[in-house]
């Protein structure tokens, strides 16, 4: 299934249920522990740029900007989630972009944190979104994801079969596809990736 498809299921998708993964893994926690979304946060604690890659309609960069001192981003091909988002009062002045993250419109070493929650295991052309995290991140950043991986990649299930009654009966054009790339929800396949070096049309982006 070609990265075009994937995305227009996913932008299409999350214009009909744009906060459809807070709805459900807001409140995933296991008695006294805590959500994916506040590890996460935990994780990058004492990072001041901070980007949320698939941030969709920012409960964690909300979480995120309970820091004093914090400069966020936000990027999502959801243009629905973003508008959700831009709602929340504590993200007035946070960047929050409606772009692909396999061309990142921020400038090299834009960050010194990237998070990220059950999304990328959902990206088309991994290669070429590591290479662009690779970019916008300063050397020593850190990248953080939670991508449902553990135990056998039952958030990764989860999501999917959520996505899945809302598509069941759908035409043939809007039925789910495959999403993603494999090795992003194995962690032994992650030595596998290479990130390819940016494009020299990769945008030197704002910020
Ligand atoms: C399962 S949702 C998670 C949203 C949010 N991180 C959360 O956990 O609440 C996945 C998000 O990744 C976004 N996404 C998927 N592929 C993307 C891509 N290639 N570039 C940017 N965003 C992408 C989707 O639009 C969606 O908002």
């Amino acid at each position: 299934m070609s990265t075009r498809t994937q995305e227009d299921f996913l932008r299409a998708f999350h214009a009909e249920r744009p906060a459809v993964t807070t709805e459900v893994f807001a409140a995933a926690r296991a008695a006294g522990a805590r959500t994916g979304y506040e590890a996460l946060r935990d994780r990058v604690t004492g990072r001041r740029r901070v980007l949320d890659l698939g941030c969709g309609d920012g409960l964690l960069l909300e979480l995120l900007a309970g820091a004093p001192g914090r400069e966020l981003a936000g990027a999502d091909l959801s243009h629905r989630s973003l508008s959700l988002a831009r709602r929340r009062p504590a993200l007035s002045g946070t960047a929050l972009v409606e772009a692909r993250a396999q061309r990142l419109p921020f400038r090299t070493g834009a960050f010194d944190a990237c998070v990220s929650h059950m999304a990328l295991m959902l990206m088309a052309d991994l290669d070429q979104v590591l290479a662009e995290l690779s970019r916008v991140l300063a050397p020593g950043a850190l990248l953080t994801c939670a991508i449902g991986a553990g135990g056998g990649g039952t958030a990764y299930e989860l999501f999917t079969e959520l996505l899945h009654p809302a598509v069941d009966g759908a035409p043939a054009d809007r039925r789910m596809p495959a999403l993603g790339d494999r090795r992003a929800r194995d962690p032994s396949r992650w030595e596998r990736c290479s990130p390819r070096p940016a494009s020299p049309a990769s945008p030197s982006g704002r910020r």
